[in-house]
């Protein structure tokens, strides 16, 4: 079999405008979306637009892109200081993505040595073209790495969305599955549909069928009885953030992981090498509005009046996590490794 995908990008640059698919309107309708301003950019990815840590890195560029082209200061040092506010408003839509700030970090670093308004915006552009076209890169060698874990006829689990829309293009879990049938094996997937935003059952059951990829969709609380019916080979989820300890992904991946020790199921993260923070000790985790909880696509399911905690990730220690998959190879047992294992 020589299956080919459908290589359309999540988020991508048009002339003067950023252009990125408009995730809450999925899986009813797949609509492209023009960001022009800042201020549109800051309500996309706080409303979920775009989403997903490796996208999230090139909105990030993109928008200091942006604010370089649409601003109409003639002074470097102005400009500059213009985009450093920019960044700042950037970074503070959604705090647990490191890609975001390393998007948003990389374009301000690669202006630094500009001396005309002209030249940093065009480094600004090229800069973060640069990280958009990257982050394919790295999601197709991490994909042709995480293969060789699969077998012929494996079932992988997966959680939230860490697919072609969650990053600039393939994905990085969802990339595994779909290198790994592309190598010829024949790989079905169990999604999550991860409560309360669904990105499981809308996004990533969306795009695996788009793909003719066979998909079961199951209830968050099924994982558990699904593993010990031993249906499942292994599990393989995305990272927002990957630290010295832990790994930072949608909120449930821990409760996974334990799953997945207590049935003895591989338990991979595939993420590039973008996610990861070598200094933070602390991580701030994000938490979302309460009404993501009380109510369900404007319906009301809860008391008004109830206490929420909606946090959008938690954080699963290493220990549990069998492998971590990079585009430059492949961490076995993470809590212990000091290196990548690159053979
Ligand atoms: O809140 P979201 O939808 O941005 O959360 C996304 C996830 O948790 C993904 O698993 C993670 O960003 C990895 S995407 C390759």
């Amino acid at each position: 079999m020589d299956q080919q995908f459908d290589e359309k990008l999540t988020i991508f640059w048009d002339s003067d405008a950023i252009v990125l698919v408009d995730q809450t309107k999925l899986p009813v309708s797949y609509e492209l979306v023009r960001i022009t301003t800042l201020n549109q950019l800051i309500n996309a990815i706080k409303t979920l637009k775009v989403r997903g840590a490796p996208a999230l890195g090139a909105a990030g560029a993109y928008g200091v892109a942006l604010a370089a082209q649409s601003n109409k200061n003639r002074s470097i040092v102005k400009l500059k200081a213009h985009l450093h506010l920019a960044a700042k408003s950037i970074i503070e839509t959604r705090p647990t993505a490191i890609n975001l700030f390393f998007g948003v970090d990389r374009v301000l670093k690669a202006i630094e040595p500009c001396i005309t308004v002209e030249e940093a915006r065009e480094v600004a552009l090229n800069e973060a073209l640069s990280i958009a076209e990257e982050d394919i890169v790295a999601n197709k060698a991490l994909g042709c790495i995480g293969a060789s874990l699969l077998k012929d006829g494996d079932v992988v689990m997966t959680y939230c969305n860490a697919g072609r829309l969650a990053t600039v293009g393939w994905g990085t879990a969802l990339g595994i599955v779909r290198s790994a049938i592309q190598e010829g094996k024949r790989i079905t997937v169990y999604a999550c549909e991860t409560r309360p935003l669904n990105q499981g059952s809308r996004i990533t059951a969306f795009e695996l069928l788009e793909d003719n990829i066979p998909t079961t969709l199951i209830t968050d609380n099924m994982a558990a009885s699904v593993m010990k019916q031993g249906k499942i080979d292994s599990v393989i989820v995305g990272a927002d953030r990957i630290t010295q300890t832990s790994v930072y992904n949608k909120v449930g991946t821990y409760m996974l992981a334990i799953c997945a020790k207590t049935h003895d199921v591989p338990f991979y993260v595939a993420a590039p090498l973008a996610t990861f923070d070598h200094e933070s000790s602390v991580v701030e985790i994000e938490e979302r509005d309460a009404n993501e909880l009380i109510f369900c696509r404007g319906k009301q399911i809860a008391p008004l009046s109830v206490q929420v905690e909606n946090p959008a990730f938690d954080m699963t220690p290493k220990e549990l996590v069998t492998a971590i998959i990079t585009e430059e190879g492949i961490i076995n047992n993470p809590h212990r490794a000091t290196s990548i294992n690159r053979s």
